[in-house]
């Protein structure tokens, strides 16, 4: 088999051939019955293009800057926590981002440390939640900076829904003896996946902790330890955001946005950007899809700090659809999950590499030469298509 793969989903039936079944679940879970992760991916579907088939432009730049980085492709590496996907996890997801030009967010659910990821990628933004004190938080933050971290990403969305109609992915608290006894029976179906973890005789247990939580050096507490902190510390207010963006300093970006009012608040607490996201499906089961609210987000707030989208990305052409629609670049998440999972490092420059070429080849027949040139006038929006929450009544 070619270890190359054509598409994002050809990656995801390699993932789901390469992992126990419960990993590969912990990729594709939603909230409750996954009305919006679906809605996600189909509503990209419901956008066409309106394409120039004469005059396109023989070079054609995909090249743009966000929170202060520049980057080769309007693509960034969205922030995901713990998975023992790949024995080199964030690291590997890092080189491969440096690789292809461009930026990463690094979860504080991560498996390794932001000093080992900053090393090989130097576009990393930290992603914080709000977890324990103010003073706690800031820590992590500064320890970030002082590795590297070129911006913070401060994550609003996730309500972590216990009721997965498909099941919730059963993550084991702590990968000793017993966990990987229950899980053999798994681990045994996919010898691949084993022999990965297997590293010129040493084994690699896969790291379910969180050392990104902890002190620089120190080790971190489990996942669901630190989900625990995270579930009894208090939401973040406003002012919480604000504050936090006055002590970082640097670019500032607040995710999870999806109604217009809330958009108008993280430029009024000076956050350089927003991403319009609902976590992948993984929040409150029934909002809407991320592409229906990104226009109206972008018409109110698109000249005051930089929009981008997360959700449902899986070909070059949605990128395409969410740029003609205002956003100035999207994250991908279970994207380049999949491509690690299938091949590692490479796999992930695949799913990079799949995205470039479709944004390339949905310029060209759009006759544009470059990203930046692109609007609505480029894509064809059924009516009712756009959702707006949070705009004044007229
Ligand atoms: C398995 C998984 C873990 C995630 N963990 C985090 C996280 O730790 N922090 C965060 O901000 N977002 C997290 N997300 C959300 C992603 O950053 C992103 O919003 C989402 O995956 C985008 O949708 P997509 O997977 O359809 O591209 C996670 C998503 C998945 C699928």
């Amino acid at each position: 088999m070619n270890p190359w793969f054509e598409t994002v989903l050809e990656a995801q039936r390699r993932a789901k051939k390469r992992l126990p079944k419960s990993v590969y679940s912990s990729l594709i879970s939603g909230s409750e019955k996954g009305i919006t992760l679906a809605d996600n991916v189909d509503a990209f579907s419901e956008l066409g293009f309106a394409p120039y088939v004469v005059g396109a432009q023989a070079d054609r730049d995909l090249s743009t800057s966000i929170m202060g980085q520049d980057i080769s492709l309007p693509v960034i590496i969205s922030p995901t926590g713990v998975q023992a996907v790949d024995p080199e996890g964030e690291v590997a997801v890092a080189r491969a981002a440096a690789a292809r030009g461009t930026a990463m967010g690094l979860s504080s659910f991560a498996s390794k440390p932001i000093e080992e990821v900053a090393a090989v990628n130097d576009k990393v933004f930290f992603q914080a939640y709000w977890l324990n004190s103010r003073e706690e938080i800031l820590k992590r933050a500064d320890r970030a900076r002082e590795a590297g971290a070129k911006g913070l990403i401060v994550t609003t969305d996730w309500s972590f829904s216990m009721g997965r109609d498909w099941g919730s992915p059963e993550i084991p608290e702590k990968v000793d003896f017993k966990a990987l006894l229950k899980l053999a029976p798994e681990i045994a179906l996919r010898p691949k996946y084993a022999w990965d973890w297997f590293n010129k005789g040493k084994i690699n247990i896969p790291d379910l902790t969180a050392p990104n939580v902890a002190d620089k050096g120190e080790p971190g507490p489990t996942f669901f330890g630190a989900y625990g902190q995270w579930m009894q510390t208090p939401p973040p207010r406003w002012e919480d955001l604000e504050w936090l963006r006055k002590e970082w300093g640097g670019p500032f970006m607040v995710k999870g946005i999806t109604r217009v009012d809330d958009a108008k608040r993280a430029v009024d607490i000076g956050a350089t950007a927003i991403s319009v996201s609902n976590h992948g499906g993984n929040n409150l089961d029934g909002t809407p899809a991320t592409i229906r609210l990104l226009g109206p987000i972008a018409d109110a707030v698109g000249d005051d700090i930089e929009v981008l989208l997360d959700g449902g990305i899986r070909r070059g052409s949605d990128v395409v659809k969410a740029l003609a629609l205002g956003a100035d670049a999207v994250m991908i998440g279970r994207a380049y999950l999949w491509g690690l999972a299938a091949n590692g490092q490479t796999g992930v420059e695949n799913v990079l590499d799949i995205m470039r070429g479709g944004i390339d080849s949905a310029l060209m027949g759009l006759g544009r030469k470059s990203i930046h040139e692109l609007s609505r006038e480029d894509i064809i929006i059924p009516e009712g298509f756009e959702q707006s929450f949070g705009t004044p009544k007229v």
